[in-house]
């Protein structure tokens, strides 16, 4: 589904983040904002799943505006959340749970287990798994949200950078068979040309797009990734110098 976040004002205390906030994700397209900490990442993901109110301004999905919490989106926390009293099984199944509809979520959940990397730990608990099983997990129950839209809050900012390198060769094979429209928000350059089909770059006083990156390569590689040092470069120049508030 296509997503339009359309001239969206919001602000935490008397100065304001967003004046004037506005992009478009096309149905299908895999879309990062990418900015330095402290820019407003978050809370454009926040905004979208209903969890903070713009003060002006619209979101549509589809061309239907929408209001607070939206069924369009299922948002994946930079933790990865799960309940450690819960199994693997439980914790992915939670959306299903809540919605009385747990016997086909396990079902599809066992189904997805092994794409997800997560065979035979259907019984486990949270704290039997490594940290790049846990986000797997924390993924597997976002994926199995019925919604069209994923928002991924930097999803693989906990980890090692040799598990974060995994988890996004993982994503890359995965992003066919997932088929949705994904927002993730990153800080890391390499992380959004890897997975993209356009980079967004979020950043300034009120925070805006300042520019943007279409990455266009059918087969994402890390050979082809290291090949991408003029944009890695652009992007790095895009990003330098974009003033951000304080954390
Ligand atoms: N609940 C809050 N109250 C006040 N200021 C906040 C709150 N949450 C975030 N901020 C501030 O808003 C700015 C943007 O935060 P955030 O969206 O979390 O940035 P990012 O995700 O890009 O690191 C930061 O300066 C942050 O300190
Ligand atoms: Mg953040």
């Amino acid at each position: 589904m296509k997503l339009k976040v359309d001239n969206i004002a919001f602000r935490y205390d008397e100065e304001p983040l967003f004046k004037g906030l506005s992009f478009d994700v096309e149905a299908g397209e895999f879309v990062s904002i990418l900015g330095p900490s402290g820019c407003g990442k978050s809370t454009v993901l926040n905004l979208l799943a209903g969890i903070l109110t713009p003060e002006g301004g619209s979101m549509l999905v589809d061309g239907a505006p929408i209001k607070g919490m939206s069924s369009h989106f299922a948002y994946m926390p930079q933790n990865d959340l799960l309940f450690p009293w819960k199994t693997i099984l439980q914790n992915v199944c939670l959306h299903g749970r809540l919605h009385g509809t747990e016997k086909a979520a396990q079902a599809r959940a066992r189904e997805l287990f092994g794409l997800f990397g997560l065979a035979g730990y259907e019984d486990a608990w949270p704290s039997d798994l490594s940290g790049g099983m846990r986000q797997r997990a924390a993924f597997l129950r976002t994926a199995l949200c019925d919604a069209d839209i994923l928002l991924l809050d930097e999803p693989f900012g906990a980890l090692d950078v040799i598990s974060r390198g995994d988890m996004q060769d993982w994503l890359v094979s995965m992003k066919q068979h997932l088929g949705r429209t994904c927002l993730l928000v990153t800080h890391d350059i390499d992380e959004a040309i890897f997975l993209s089909d356009r980079i967004l770059v979020l950043g300034g006083r009120p925070a805006d797009i300042r520019s943007e990156y279409r990455v266009v390569e059918a087969h994402r590689t890390r050979d082809w990734l290291y090949s991408q040092g003029e944009l890695r470069h652009r992007l790095h120049d895009s990003i330098r110098g974009l003033e951000a508030r304080p954390c």
